[in-house]
């Protein structure tokens, strides 16, 4: 009889299929994702249907994968989690049904898991010594907020973006530059030769007294920009450009995460979401003086199973209520 917890997650929110299985609390026993970055940047950006398709091809293969790489028997397994939403319709059906059918055919319990929390989870992967009260900035493709985690289970929002996601700041920006999709790697790699004081975009909201963001603005005033030296004939200079864009993204990121430490006077701050692998915003975080920063390693800021399984065993030992009745919600939101 196995002591151990094991916990087999499942990712397919958007366009990534994920599969790991986790040992107890945090011990990644093995993970596996598929990608389907390559399908989609040929079209600039996520196709629904077409996620969906893949990830009905990709997932059975990659949970047959994790099993014969674990050497973990189907009823060794103690807990399927899965992510039941936010995210894109087709591909969370997919996700849920299979892992409804797995649970059934191999008797071992489900819990549907919220992608955010998930996301919520990522650093803590690692960060054995982060324990609430802390703060957790998710920055995602779809979501930018800062939540305070009173206790696992026990999250506040703080504030989160009026308009566009950072995540979604960055693919719309690459777009206007030219860039392939996903933007934020791109414009990531690009500025590393830039000089982010080139430009001055405008840092919206970064002085008020709230808790908020907004980067719709800062993608209008990089169009403009584009636009002055395309009507001039000039050569667009893209690392500059790039490096201004990610210093107004990082500013305003960092803006309200000391506000938010001023209001609630917690410093330890985590950080997730696929933003979280910027090289500027994990620089800024690391440096800054008013707290400590936990950042997931840069293959788990992105989305996941790994957080996906930690997500759910932690949950799933919270509350043993749960229901395994999960229907997949794309427009689940309150953690
Ligand atoms: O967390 P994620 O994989 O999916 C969502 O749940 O949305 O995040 C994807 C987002 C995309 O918008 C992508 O451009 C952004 O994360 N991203 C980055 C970087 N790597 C991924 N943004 C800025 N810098 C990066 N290095
Ligand atoms: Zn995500």
């Amino acid at each position: 009889m196995n002591k151990n917890f094991l916990t087999l997650g499942i990712e397919t929110s958007c366009d990534d299929t994920g599969v790991a299985i986790l040992k107890n609390d945090r011990e990644v026993v093995c993970e596996f994702l598929s990608s389907q970055i390559k399908d989609h940047s040929r079209f600039g950006g996520v196709i629904p249907e077409f996620a969906a398709r893949k990830h009905l091809e990709n997932l059975l293969p990659l949970v047959d994968a994790a099993l014969k790489e674990s050497g973990i028997k189907p009823s060794e397994l103690n807990l399927i989690a899965v992510t039941r939403g936010p995210g894109l319709m087709g591909s969370l059906i997919v996700g849920v049904q299979t892992a409804k059918a797995l649970s059934q055919v191999w008797n071992v319990p489900l819990i549907g898991v919220n992608h955010l929390e998930g996301h919520l989870f990522a650093p803590l992967v690692e960060a054995a010594d982060l324990e609430p009260p802390f703060l957790s900035l998710i920055v995602s493709g779809g979501h930018t907020e800062i939540i305070k985690v009173n206790s696992f289970g026990d999250y506040e929002i703080l504030g989160q973006t009026r308009d566009d996601a950072a995540g979604e700041a960055y693919d719309k920006a690459a777009r206007i530059l030219g860039l392939k999709y996903p933007g934020g790697p791109e414009i990531d790699k690009l500025a590393k030769s830039g000089n982010s004081h080139a430009f001055s975009f405008p840092i919206p909201l970064k002085s008020t007294d709230k808790i908020e963001f907004s980067f719709s603005g800062l993608k209008t005033a990089l169009l403009w920009q584009v636009k002055k030296f395309q009507d001039s004939n000039s050569e667009l200079p893209i690392s500059d450009l790039c490096a201004s864009f990610q210093r107004a993204v990082t500013e305003a990121l960092i803006a309200k995460l000391n506000l938010a430490v001023k209001i609630t006077g917690i410093k330890k701050i985590s950080a997730s979401g696929g933003v979280s692998a910027n090289s500027a915003l994990r620089d800024a975080l690391s440096k800054n003086k008013n707290f400590r920063a936990w950042l997931p390693k840069i293959n788990r800021c992105t989305d996941n199973a790994v957080m996906v399984a930690m997500a759910g065993r932690n949950s799933f030992k919270r509350n043993q209520n749960f229901s395994s009745e999960i229907i997949a919600d794309p427009s689940l939101h309150a953690l």
